[in-house]
């Protein structure tokens, strides 16, 4: 995720941008930039070092940055359109050099408007999606729009998602900001206003704050702001009530980073999934090197990984084999290379990873090129080494993962994934054109299932407050509920230190029944209905056996409330998705006990973030 800032009316401005763009720096970056605004003048610099872009920057700043400018923005990229290079880092300006812009989120849109901008003489000096809305801010400024109207018309064309600031040199002492999906919030002090992606950026001197909703704009001055809607119409913001410490600030008020990114777990789907559809129906990734016709050739994919990304890679085998009727292979990635494996012509391979820089994926699909496989990689970092080194990559958009816990980045791979399976239907023609747009409605509606699941975080609560005693914990599921019991055995096991397998539920009665006896808690997942009456016959069999059962099951199942202790409540929907959601109250559930066991749950003994060791 990119971060975005400014202040307007401030005498020390380049220190109030230089340490907001540091206090957004965990949000994840490859490049960043200001602008300085005065009366006719903006000065800019830009840097591309990786995560020394913003000391590269201040370096930039403090050598070359002219003095008395009492207004600026600055930005933290995190690629999605163009690679991370000092060119595409923001800010961007209009032909005219006068207006210059932030922007955190995506334009959906933007190829079509480069497009006619470009008909109309603008000329381009970036790949990026959001120099767009400078040229358009341009234009509707030159029919004489006061900034504000300004950039309201010009957000008028924009498709997709953004958190934008604007400003121009011929108005100087203003900046309009701007807000869909993407974070942002306003500040004051006397003589000074201030906006940011979130609250750390600016708290220490921002004194009241103010949430931006979606689709509303705000014109920032020296002496306040003013907002509105689309329409012009006035509207009030919200005032927040911050009494944050820093080191809160940066977790948005959660008591964590786990509890702050399974919250946001709808935002990493949501973005994960834009901009990957163009108007007529055709699936598109920008940044897949791999041509239609390659995949078209694709007779067998593999999928390689670990941990929480190798369970993603098994949702994924469900989706692809289901939708484009291709064998699917899912290895455990350190095992993959050793194992002489088996690769013809035709043999795709993906690599999953958050990190892209786990040393057990890379070699795996080292191995795989060596033996002649195309490689795509799914990767939560731009330009990761496992991205550099693939054929092609796909980027999940989950933004920064700080907790050791892979939570986010997991709801973002199965989309990820799962939107490369319809490509693939797409291309072989195993689906019909209307399969395929129902399937993108579905997607599309994953986010807000997400979030309903995330509402009843106190029921998941409640069950795990009874349950602080137990020490052994069974997770089973069958087909897609498969690979979601696998996750959250994990979940379970990396945060609590307790013992927890997740386990195909047709397997119990081949052994693992016998471990089964009261005190050992099972937890079915329960959603998928061509399963349903499978697995309530196993749930029976645990329970005969003396087991504590929770179960994970839609709004509608009338029948799990009298064979398991506690049902866990989800939103009913097609099995294909359901993995996205069935996990939320199993993180959940892995969190409240290790809260209640008095874990650290953003640095779990033993564990690293990322395994750069084989
Ligand atoms: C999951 O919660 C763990 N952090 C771990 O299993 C992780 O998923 C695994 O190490 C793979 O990491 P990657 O996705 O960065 O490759």
């Amino acid at each position: 995720m990119c971060g975005i800032i400014g202040v307007v009316g401030s005498n020390d401005t380049l220190a109030t941008l230089l340490q907001g763009l540091e206090r957004l720096e965990y949000r994840g970056y490859d490049s960043a930039g200001i602008a300085l605004v005065r009366s006719g003048h903006t000065w800019r610099a830009r840097t591309a070092a990786g995560t020394e872009s913003v000391a590269a920057l201040r370096v930039e700043c403090e050598d070359n940055a002219p003095q008395g400018y009492r207004s600026g923005i600055g930005h933290t990229r995190w690629a999605t359109h163009g690679a991370p290079e000092a060119e595409n880092a923001h800010p961007h300006l209009d032909c005219s050099g006068h207006v210059a812009i932030i922007h955190n989120g995506i334009i959906e849109n933007h190829t079509e408007l480069r497009v006619e901008l470009r008909e109309r003489g603008h000329v381009f000096t970036s790949v990026t999606d959001t120099e767009v809305v400078a040229h358009l801010v341009e234009e509707m400024r030159s029919t004489g729009l006061e900034l504000l109207d300004a950039v309201r018309h010009a957000l008028v064309r924009v498709r997709g998602a953004f958190a934008i600031a604007v400003m121009d040199a011929t108005e100087p002492d203003v900046i309009v900001a701007a807000r869909r999906i993407s974070p942002l919030v306003v500040g004051t002090s006397p003589g000074v206003s201030y906006l940011a992606s979130d609250v750390p950026a600016i708290l220490g001197r921002a004194t009241a704050f103010y949430a931006v909703n979606d689709d509303e704009i705000v014109r920032l001055g020296p002496e306040g702001f003013r907002a509105v809607d689309l329409e012009g119409a006035p509207v009030r913001l919200r005032q927040l009530h911050i009494d944050w410490d820093l080191e809160t600030a940066e977790k948005g008020g959660f008591d964590d980073f786990m509890s702050k990114e399974i919250a946001e777990q709808p935002t990493a789907v949501r973005s994960t999934l834009l901009d990957r559809r163009r108007r007529d129906g055709t699936i598109v990734f920008d940044e897949l090197r791999i041509s239609d016709q390659e995949l078209r050739e694709v007779q067998r994919v593999v999928l390689v990984a670990c941990g929480t990304s190798l369970h993603a890679a098994h949702v994924a085998k469900y989706v692809i084999e289901r939708w484009s009727r291709l064998s699917v292979d899912v290895d455990i990635a350190s095992e993959y290379r050793y194992r002489d494996p088996i690769v013809e012509i035709g043999t795709l391979v993906i690599g999953v990873s958050q990190s892209g820089e786990t040393i057990d994926t890379i070699q795996a699909i080292r191995e795989a090129q060596r033996r002649g496989a195309r490689v795509v990689a799914i990767s939560n970092i731009v330009d990761s080494s496992l991205a550099r080194e693939a054929d092609a990559v796909i980027y999940t958009r989950a933004g920064l993962e700080v907790s050791v816990a892979s939570t986010k980045a997991f709801v973002a791979q199965v989309a990820a994934l799962e939107l490369l399976a319809l490509r693939l239907a797409q291309l072989r023609e195993t689906l019909t054109p209307e399969e395929i747009e129902r399937n993108l409605q579905g997607l599309n509606e994953v986010g807000d299932h997400i979030a309903t699941a995330l509402s009843r975080s106190d029921d998941v609560n409640a069950v795990a407050q009874q349950l602080l005693e137990a020490r052994d914990y069974f997770f089973i599921g069958r087909h897609v509920g498969f690979p979601t019991a696998l996750e959250g055995a994990l979940k379970l096991k990396e945060i609590t230190y307790l013992h927890a397998e997740g386990y195909a539920a047709g397997e119990l009665k081949h052994g693992p029944l016998a471990l089964i006896e009261p005190g050992v808690i099972v937890v079915a997942v329960t959603t998928d209905p061509q399963m349903h009456e499978k697995i309530l016959s196993n749930v029976a069999e645990v329970k005969a056996r003396g087991a504590t059962v929770i179960a994970v099951a839609t709004d509608d199942d009338e029948k799990i409330d009298a064979v398991a202790d506690f049902v866990l409540r989800v939103p009913a929907c097609d099995p294909m998705y359901s993995p996205m959601i069935d996990i939320v109250p199993l993180q959940l559930l892995a969190y409240s006990l290790a809260r209640g066991l008095g874990r650290n749950v953003d640095r779990p003994r033993n564990l690293a973030k990322t395994v750069t060791v084989e």
